[in-house]
């Protein structure tokens, strides 16, 4: 009896042993048909992601779709900036080099013919004030920022081609680091001051009668006489006007570059940078044609601008209809009575 029931269990044990091993081949069997199912799904996932069409699509610019809420973040590829680079490159740098290239070339042929505008009769000394201390101020605010803001934009856009080539890597790569700081932090101070400057001189600037027909006769190059003109000469107001409509331009585009917090897509922003890369360039160009009448073009124009005064042959040449407003308020020769009204005046005509 006790033997059957040894053998019975000896079978029992037996039993079990051969029931667990198939349940474990048998799940064994199972997980491996699961692993390889999950490496067919793995491999299916992954030609999907990284194959060439995976990669065609997402050069193409197509969107995907990510948990990431921000503008444009389904998208990995802007297809635009391949436009935007192009338009940059091919356009816009040759463009401005030819802009200022022809504005400098000009300005040195019409130094070379014309020369320096000197002033036709001798200067009395007498001084008539025509720039008060808040418009020199500033002017002069407006312009070292301006220029501050051109040297370093020319050096963002064309340095690259010949700075590192000349004076090494070491020296570009600080210039162009400095270019970078200064042009982003003195853009908004540049267009504080030019909004100032509007709204201080825009008074100064409508065009009358008088303008066209200094336009007519070339302001003083076609005909003997010299052009009439007020405070201002036309060509005087077409700077203020070309200043006020492209400087806004410019301001407004590079304010969307420099503070890029309101939703700016990357097309904005490059949009922003074609307008404000023209625009500018276009500006500096122009601005050379102020810069070379205000130094070396016109004798005695730089004096009003430094020191407030301006001698009384070049307000009566110069802005004759002017002088005959502020004549009476004329300041003698130093060491002779002032005369007391000059002290009322601000230089706004
Ligand atoms: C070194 C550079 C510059 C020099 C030597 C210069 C010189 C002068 C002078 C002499 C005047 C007075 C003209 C007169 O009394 O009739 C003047 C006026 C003026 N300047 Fe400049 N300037 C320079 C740069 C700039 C820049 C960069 C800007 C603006 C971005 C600017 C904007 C003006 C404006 C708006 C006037 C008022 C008269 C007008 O509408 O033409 N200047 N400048």
């Amino acid at each position: 009896m006790i033997k059957t029931i040894q053998h019975n269990s000896r079978l029992t044990a037996g039993g079990c042993f051969t029931v667990l091993l198939l349940a474990l081949t048998a799940f064994m069997f199972a997980f491996s048909g699961d692993v390889s199912a999950a490496d067919q799904a793995t491999e299916k996932v992954q030609g999907n992601f990284a194959g060439a069409d995976y990669w065609r699509s997402v050069s193409d610019g197509t969107e995907g779709y990510t948990t990431s809420q921000g503008a444009e973040h389904g998208q990995l590829i802007n297809v635009d900036g391949e436009r935007w680079r192009h338009w940059r490159n091919k356009w816009i740098s040759p463009g401005g080099l030819i802009a200022i290239g022809g504005s400098l070339g000009l300005l040195v042929l019409v130094y070379l013919t014309l020369g320096c505008m000197k002033l036709d009769k001798p200067r009395t000394g007498r001084l008539v004030l025509r720039w008060g201390l808040f418009d020199r101020a500033m002017h002069w605010f407006v312009a070292i920022t301006f220029l501050t803001l051109a040297f370093s934009g020319l050096n963002i856009l064309y340095g690259k081609h010949f700075i590192p080539e000349y004076f090494g890597y070491d020296i570009w790569k600080n210039l162009i680091a400095l270019s970078k700081f200064l042009h982003n932090y003195i853009g908004p101070v540049f267009s504080v001051g030019l909004l100032v400057m509007i709204v201080r001189w825009f008074g100064h600037n409508f065009f009358n009668m008088t303008d066209l027909k200094w336009f007519i006769q070339g302001g003083g190059l076609i005909g003997n006489k010299h052009p009439s003109a007020g405070f201002l000469n036309g060509g005087e107001k077409g700077w203020f006007w070309a200043l006020t409509i492209l400087g806004l331009v410019v301001v407004g585009s590079g304010l969307v570059l420099d503070f890029p917090l309101f939703g700016q897509t990357r097309n904005d922003m490059q949009t922003a940078n074609l307008i404000h890369g023209g625009v500018s360039l276009l500006l500096v160009a122009v601005s050379l044609g102020h810069i070379y009448i205000g130094t070396i073009g016109s004798e005695g124009a730089l004096e009003g601008m430094k020191t407030g005064y301006v001698d009384e042959t070049w307000a009566k040449q110069h802005h004759d209809l002017w002088y005959e407003e502020v004549k009476d308020q004329i300041k003698e020769p130093a060491g002779e009575e002032k005369s007391a009204t000059e002290k009322g005046n601000t230089g706004r005509a």
